[in-house]
Order: C-alpha cells, then structure tokens, then sequence
C-alpha cells in the first residue's frame, strides 16, 4: 500500500455526548460490528463507574485503566478506523476538550427522550471552533423520545449547526418499527436485542407497495409522508458542508439494540474524512507531506508510584513515524529517539514500527512532554489548537511541609504539563492559584502531590469567578489597566497576562470601560 492510500484509508475521530445518552455503549458497539472484540463488555467495564463519583481514588483508578481504552484502533473493510475515547465525566471536560483537538471528525450522540443536553453543546462548541466535521446518532428509540422533527429542531438550534437527516425512524418506544436509511435506501426492521447482523431491505422508491410487506399501512403512509416533508424542508445532503463543520448528517437507532450501529458506521466511513491538514505558527502542514510532524495531546500519568513514568499521546500529522528514528522535540531544542512506541489496536496494547497521519502513538515518558508539545524532523513549527480554557473553580496552593518545597514546586510543574489543572501566579502576592474545570481535580492533585512527590500542599479559598486571557494593541491602555487592576492581575504558565475577575459584574464593567483591550477565555488566540 502507497503512503498516501495509508493515509486515505485512516478515520479518527472521537464520540461525543452528556453522559449517559450512551458514548460507551455505541462505542462498544461499534468495535463489535467493525470485529475488534468479540463480547461486549470490553469497553463498558472501563467506564468511570456512577457510583464513584465522589471517590476520587477510584476513578483515578479507572482512568489508568481506561488508558487501553484512549485509543481504539481496528480495521474494517479496508478502513483503518482509530477511536479516541474521551472521558465522560465532567470533571474531566478539560481531557475531552484536548482530545478533540486530535479527532478529525465527530460522532455526538443525543438520547432521543432527553435530547440535548448541557456537556453536548459546550463539546459541540469546541468542534465548531475548530470546524470539526460532526455526525449525530439519535440514540435510545427503543424507549419512548421526542418527536424526531422536534428533535432536529433541537439539534439545529441548540447545537448550532445545520442538520440533515439521512435515515428517519418509524415511530419510538413499543411502536417503534424500524429505520429507512435515506442514504442507503434501505429499510431495517427493528427487533429488539438482535445480536444477528442482518441486511437491510432495498426499498429504493418507497412508494413501492413492497414496503405495507414489512410495516403496518399506517406506518408505510407515515413514514412516506414524513420523508416527502424531510425533502420539502431540508436541501439535498451536501458532502461539502458536512467536511466544512456547517451541516450534520443525522442517524437514528438504538446502540443497546445493536439497531443502526452498523449502517451508522457504514456510513461514516464513506463520509467521514480522512486525516485532515494541520494549523501551526508557521505554516499549515499537510499529511502527505513526506516529513513526519506530530504533537502531544494527552500526558497519561502512571498511578503506580513505582512506575512514574508517563505516556505521551502523539496525533501524526504528517509524514511517516518510525521507531528508533532521530526526531526533534522543538520545544527542548533537543534530537529524541524512541524505542519502544506503542498503538493501541482494540484492548491491546503493543509497539509498533511504524504508522501514518491520523494514527496515535503513545511515546513512554519520564517527564520530557507536556501538552501541545511539537515533534518533527527538524523543522521549528508548533502545532496550534490546543488551548486552555478558563478555568471554573479557583483555590490558593500553599505548600504545607516546608522541608519539601522543591518536590512540591517540581510535583505542581509537571501536573499542570499533564494538563491536570491550570496554575497561575497573583502578580499582587506573588500566591500560586489553581484553576480548575472540576472539583474532583484539586483532591487529585492534592493526593498525587503526595503519592509520587512527597510534597504536601493546602487549599485556601479565593473568592473568583473568571479567568482570561487579555491582549490590546493599544500597550498604554494595557498597562493603564494591569496597573488599576493590580490586584486582579495574574501570570499562566507561559508568563502571558491573566485577569481574575471575582463577579460577572466586574468584567462587564472592566469589558466597557477598556474597549480597546480583548478578554479571551482560551488561551489561543
Ligand atoms: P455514556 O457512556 O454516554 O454515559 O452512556 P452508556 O453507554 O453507559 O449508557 C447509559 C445507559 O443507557 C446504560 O444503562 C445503557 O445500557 C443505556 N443505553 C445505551 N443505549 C441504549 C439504547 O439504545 N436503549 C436503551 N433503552 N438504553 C440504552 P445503565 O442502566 O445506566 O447501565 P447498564 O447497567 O445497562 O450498563
């Protein structure tokens, strides 16, 4: 096979959704039908438990196993399909966040009763951000659900994105029949927990009375006026769209039922795109540029204190990846070679050779990486996209064991290059801040300090509500406004200018009253 038929056969892409509108089950699935496990259950037993969520411990256990689970790659059908999974706790918003910037192309699922809901549209903000191209599975018809026009209304309007239905279901809960899959022209009739694959009929004019054979003359008379009303109302399905992030294909069915998963990835294969170019400082990259470039979007740290080492998540941007090959770290200026990278072909883990644009390779770690971090053959580049968001709970880090304060500085430095939490250092007294998406991660950092450090630390409440990011052409107004806000005024990691405003009021007040300088709530801009 050629680099560049390598490169064309490759998808990677994450599933998105609230939890519990059923991310795992589909994702189960889909492995199932693309023949990358043989049971089900794989997945599903990797999954951040409910019950734990409020301890800690566990669920940092569970995201060290979930690491067989980060990536889930597999061939089918001459595809090579590459499945980032992404954290469904919310706490964790921050991982998904990253992960999606190494995705291509997203499947969001929406539960059909529910419909959409909270972490789908600030996820789905994140791929409009970045013009990531997005299916949507309508999941759950086997229990009573919204009206599916009510549904796409919802989809539209709350997900801000154009939809356009390429299968249509005949009716939810007990009533539910089946799916017409528009894109394929075929009718699936649904039969709960069928775990036999089975095709669907070909019903290219559905006004062929060979459909009343399979559904009810109610349902047939349904079901074709619903597809007439479908093309009154929604153009012709537009691949263009769909790549540029502007339109979503929507599919329906039920990923407990196994119903609609494999037409879901039939059709996903054919649409989705294949690795696409990259944005850096420099230039843009494209993958079948023949020098390998690639970035770090995820640091996974060991738990075992006897085991510190790290595991670095490389995206392949471009070029082909070898191992025991020179490569540059752009950021230490320094030549890396590594022995022993690893892929991820369903539960297993193994090293690899080689691989190409659109693959994962997670590179082992003592303390080298953080995220963002640029890799290539010499070229000074740095892959852009991969922000920080601001942070929504703040504390003060103070350092409760003063023998110990270098393991504590060096603890805190390495765990914000993993991308655990955000630091930032109050210009006014010179106090460490800890800017957080979830709760869960002060305790995790508070516990790990300790664990692989042996550094203690203490929290102390401060009083803030947003932290951004802020720039102005207009240096005079900037340092009027660093001076005023002296007290509000803190350095990131990078040294950039960060305001801490503790209410709404007082940045809307600080937005009004210094128009020429822009308040950023992602660090790239
Ligand atoms: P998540 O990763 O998005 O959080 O969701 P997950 O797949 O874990 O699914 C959440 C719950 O919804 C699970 O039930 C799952 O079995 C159920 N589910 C998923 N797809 C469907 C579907 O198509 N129809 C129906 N009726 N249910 C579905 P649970 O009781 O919370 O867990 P479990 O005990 O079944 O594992």
């Amino acid at each position: 096979m050629t680099f560049k038929e390598e490169i064309k056969r490759r998808r990677t892409f994450g599933i998105i959704s609230h939890p519990d509108a059923g991310k795992t089950t589909l994702t189960e699935k889909l492995l199932l039908f693309g023949g990358a496990i043989h049971v089900a259950g794989a997945v599903k037993s990797n999954k951040i438990k409910k019950t734990a969520t409020s301890d800690f411990m566990e669920i940092e256990k569970q995201r060290g196993i979930s690491v067989a689970t980060s990536v889930m790659g597999f061939d089918y059908n001459g595809y090579k399909v590459n499945i980032l999974d992404t954290p469904g706790h919310q706490d964790f918003a921050e991982d998904t966040y990253r992960t999606l910037t190494a995705v291509d192309s997203v499947i969001i699922v929406v539960d059909a009763a529910k419909g959409v809901e909270t972490q789908t549209r600030k996820l789905m903000e994140v791929c409009r951000m970045r013009h990531t191209p997005v299916i949507v599975f309508i999941n759950k018809l086997d229990r009573p659900g919204k009206d599916p026009f009510e549904l796409l209304d919802e989809v539209e309007e709350e997900l801000k994105i154009k939809v356009r239905p390429l299968a249509w279901p005949m009716g939810s809960g007990d009533q539910f029949q089946g799916v017409y899959n528009i894109f394929e022209e075929s009718l699936y009739l649904f039969t709960p927990n069928k775990q036999t694959l089975e095709d669907g009929i070909e019903i290219k004019d559905i006004h062929d009375p060979q459909l009343e054979e399979f559904v009810t003359p109610r349902a047939a008379s349904t079901l074709r006026e619903e597809l007439e009303l479908i093309d009154g109302v929604y153009p012709e399905f537009e691949h263009e769209a769909y790549l540029k992030g502007t339109l979503a294909p929507v599919f329906f069915g039920s990923a407990l039922n196994n119903f609609g998963v494999r037409e879901l990835l039939h059709a996903f294969l054919k649409l989705a795109p294949s690795p696409r170019p990259s944005i850096t400082d420099k230039r843009v990259v494209e993958p079948e540029e023949e020098a390998f470039t690639g970035f770090v979007f995820k640091i996974h740290a060991n738990m075992d204190p006897n085991h510190r080492n790290r595991l670095a998540f490389v995206k392949i941007c471009s070029g082909h990846f070898q191992r025991n090959t020179n490569y540059m770290h752009v950021g230490l200026k320094k030549q890396m070679k590594f022995s022993s990278p690893t892929a991820f072909m369903a539960e297993k883990k193994s090293i690899i050779d080689e691989a190409f644009p659109g693959d994962i390779v997670g590179i082992p770690d003592s303390g080298n990486f953080k995220i963002g971090d640029t890799l290539t053959e010499g070229e000074i580049l740095n892959f852009k996209g991969l922000p920080s968001f601001s942070p929504e709970l703040f504390r003060y880090i103070e350092n409760a064991d003063p023998m110990k304060s270098k393991q504590l500085a060096k603890g805190i430095d390495q765990l914000m290059d993993e991308g655990v939490a955000q630091l930032f250092v109050s210009q006014f007294n010179g106090r460490k801040i800890i800017g957080t998406v979830g709760a869960l991660q002060f305790e995790v950092i508070q516990y790990r300090l300790l664990h692989e450090y042996s550094a203690s630390c203490r929290y102390e409440p401060i009083n803030l509500y947003k932290a951004c990011w802020i720039k102005s052409n207009d240096k005079a107004e900037l340092e009027d406004f660093k001076k005023r806000k002296n007290q509000y005024m803190a350095k990131d990691k990078y040294g950039r200018d960060v305001f801490l405003a503790d209410s709404s009021y007082m940045l809307q007040m600080a937005q009004e009253s210094f128009k020429k300088l822009e308040f950023h709530f992602t660090s790239e801009f």
